[in-house]
């Protein structure tokens, strides 16, 4: 970040067309939020009701990680996802219109419709059911997810399309493991997670994980912020010696 700030100054008017990005190029503090309310919201309504459900948290690793992929716009999951040093799960959606997180959310929820718990399998096919899965996946505790506004999209289309990306760990996966164990809500928590918090497994102090979530997404933020306006002064700095 800062070798990048400094690259930036030297660079001036250049590095403001690089920085800011327009808005749809990115997925907003908002929408981040978004995401992991609803998949928590999701989680804590599966039917038949999970016995040890835990909470998701926002990963920043996970984020970069979704980023470097969303940026190659081809309409298919990471090849890499599997090798050791990533291990990796993901869902994917795309959208012609403008990006809307809960619509995406609802979608990948959807395919619950597909996935009959009782059955054996409980799916036809992957492609049916892999996002409601991994939404669901009892043992997933972390979610990092990009945004990214492709001109044209491999395998899918050759109009503009907002790519979604999101990776999670651990990885859940398709085959007979079922997401997660039905019983009563929160009725195996773990020890480590012992408190039920709307029908999810949390640490005994809820404040432990708020202030790890806020800690890690403000500074971040901030950073933005104070080499966006950085940036800017630099080259007003530049165009202004330009001009006499
Ligand atoms: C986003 O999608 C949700 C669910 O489909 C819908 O209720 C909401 O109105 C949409 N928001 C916008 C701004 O279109
Ligand atoms: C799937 O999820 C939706 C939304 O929460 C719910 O209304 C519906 O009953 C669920 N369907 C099945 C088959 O679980």
């Amino acid at each position: 970040m800062l070798r990048g700030t400094v690259l930036c100054a030297v660079l001036a008017g250049l590095c403001v067309i690089v920085t800011l990005c327009p808005v749809s190029c990115q997925l907003s503090q908002e929408d981040a939020e978004t995401i992991v309310e609803l998949h928590n919201t999701y989680r804590g309504q599966v039917v038949p009701s999970a016995a040890y459900m835990t909470k998701m948290k926002w990963d920043e690793n996970l984020k970069i990680q979704a980023e470097s992929y969303a940026v190659k716009c081809v309409w298919d999951y990471d090849q890499d996802l599997n090798l050791d040093e990533k291990a990796m799960g993901q869902n994917i959606y795309n959208s012609k219109d403008p990006f809307n997180a809960t619509k995406a959310m609802e979608q990948w929820f959807l395919q619950n419709i597909s996935y009959n718990f009782n059955h054996k399998p409980s799916c036809q096919d992957e492609i049916l059911c892999r996002h409601y899965i991994q939404m669901v996946w009892a043992n997933s505790l972390s979610v990092g997810c990009a945004l990214h506004r492709c001109d044209t999209m491999e395998r899918l289309s050759d109009k503009p399309t907002d790519f979604l990306v999101c990776n999670y760990r651990p990885a859940g996966y398709f085959g007979d493991k079922k997401p997660y164990e039905r019983g009563e809500w929160c009725s195996r928590c773990p020890e480590n997670l012992p408190r039920c918090d709307e029908n999810l497994c949390v640490p005994e102090s809820s404040e432990d994980v708020d202030e790890q979530t806020t800690d890690r997404e403000q500074p971040q933020s901030n950073v933005g912020r104070v080499s966006t306006s950085l940036i800017l002064s630099t080259s007003l700095v530049t165009l202004l010696l330009l001009e006499f």
